[in-house]
């Protein structure tokens, strides 16, 4: 972390001296801000990532995010639909689910805006590159459980997937907010499992 703190520093010391140079006759020089960011190793003066690495790990983000649209928009529909014995608790569990998702869902857009990049933000979008399909009509408990457990277990692999990618980039930002992710919904897929007995 130490470490992480210092080269940031230095970085930003490097490209502030780079963008405000004075000439030998004293006049200021004004580096355009793309040479100076050439220069600066292609690192970022804000995060210390280096823009080529951040750009990918944006990439899957978005593939991440259109995933987590399309996931919770299921699990709202389970909710709604889900029927038999076990309404009251189920209708509840799902509730939970979809308020979790929603969460991470932002947490997710402010992590690309973070790295730079822009979050995806249209349906349309979504369902062109999301892997986790629209799941419609459900109204079978044990059939609402099932789609929660694939798409749980899906979700879990698309991040798996990003967390190494991240941590060969060195963005342990990213690698930390998915590992946290990840062990959330381990937990859920043994206990959605011990449900289906
Ligand atoms: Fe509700």
């Amino acid at each position: 972390m130490a470490k992480q703190a210092t080269t940031k520093q230095s970085t930003t010391k490097q490209d502030s001296e780079q963008l405000d140079n004075t000439d030998k006759s004293g006049e200021k020089v004004t580096t355009p801000k793309s040479t100076a960011s050439k220069s600066a190793s292609s690192k970022t003066r804000d995060i210390s990532l280096a823009a080529a690495d951040m750009s990918a790990i944006v990439e899957q983000l978005n593939t991440l995010l259109a995933n987590y649209h399309i996931f919770y928009t299921n699990v709202r529909g389970y909710h709604w639909n889900v029927r038999g014995s076990d309404f009251f608790t189920l209708h509840v569990k799902f509730e939970e689910l979809y308020t979790a998702l929603q969460v991470q869902i932002d947490e997710i857009a402010e992590r690309i805006l973070t790295l730079q990049g822009t979050p995806l933000h249209a349906y349309s979008d979504f369902l062109k590159i999301s892997s986790i399909k629209e799941d419609k009509n459900v109204s079978d408990g044990v059939a609402c459980v099932k789609g929660i457990l694939t798409g749980l277990t899906m979700t879990i692999a698309k991040e798996r997937e990003i967390i190494d990618l991240a941590d060969e980039d060195d963005d342990q930002g990213t690698a930390d907010q998915l590992t946290a992710y990840v062990q959330e919904q381990e937990k859920l897929v043994w206990m959605y499992n011990a449900y289906l007995g």
